[in-house]
């Protein structure tokens, strides 16, 4: 399987590393980055150490799902931005598989809870500066998450959810024309995008669970802001969060 015809038309990304097996596309992808320069996408069809927010491991198995990283240097966009567009983008791709496809914050896309994408967005700083960040995003494809079962209640594939038939390179081709489109016009995209992101948001108005910092803290989620934090409402009142996890 080869991914090279996916970056045949980017403006963006002229360089693709595919990999058969590889640790995790983002560490490839800092190692790669300090010699060879920035933008570029990495693929593999099989990650030994693929990871996730909060240092879980990410289910990583050849060539069922997609395991991919972006590397770019972003200056009109903040870090958050980069983490609404990206989920955006993935969504919409997404969503003409399966409509009813949702994001869960901060930026995991979900179907009735359980994750079909998850992304991992990690930076180079030198002193207060961003040098790049790398985007990493694992989409679940094929793999019959129903047979695994300390996953069977959290995750499931995008196969499952779609009459259309699923070839992961289509699937990469969409996301990065659209991820180009969006990334190269944010300042007159933005606002539409922000939009549409908030109106695709699960759990509006309902009871969670938010892990951040160490503690859990339940409340309404009441709120998404512009800037990609959110409300949640209790007994005692409206708290502003900007970081977590919620359930
Ligand atoms: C999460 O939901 O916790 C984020 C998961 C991110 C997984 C992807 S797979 C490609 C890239 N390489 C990694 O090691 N992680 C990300």
């Amino acid at each position: 399987m080869s991914f090279k015809n996916c970056i045949k038309n980017s403006v963006i990304f002229k360089k693709i590393f595919e990999y058969r097996e590889i640790s995790s596309t983002n560490d490839e992808a800092f190692r790669l980055a300090r010699r060879v320069g920035v933008p570029f996408v990495v693929v593999a069809e099989r990650q030994t150490e693929g990871r996730g927010r909060f240092n879980r491991i990410w289910y990583s198995p050849r060539g069922e799902n997609l395991y991919f990283t972006l590397v770019i240097i972003h200056p009109e966009l903040k870090f958050n931005e980069l983490s609404i567009l990206t989920s955006f983008v993935l969504l919409k791709t997404l969503q003409s598989y399966c409509r009813s496809l949702q994001v869960k914050w901060p930026n995991d896309i979900v179907h009735e809870g359980k994750k079909v994408c998850g992304i991992l967005i990690e930076n180079e700083v030198a002193g207060s500066m961003v040098r790049f960040s790398v985007i990493g995003a694992g989409i679940n494809c094929f793999t019959d998450f129903s047979k695994i079962g300390e996953l069977k209640d959290v995750a499931v594939s995008l196969k499952d959810l779609t009459a259309k038939k699923v070839l992961r390179e289509r699937i990469f081709g969409e996301f990065l024309e659209k991820f180009e489109k969006n990334y190269m016009n944010w300042r007159s995209y933005r606002r539409q995008v922000l939009r549409e992101w908030k109106k695709n948001m699960a759990l509006m108005n309902t009871k969670i669970a938010l892990r951040s910092g160490g503690a859990t803290v339940t409340g309404w989620l009441k709120r998404v802001n512009d800037d990609g934090s959110i409300v949640l409402s209790d007994g005692s009142g409206r708290r502003l969060f900007t970081y977590g996890e919620i359930s």
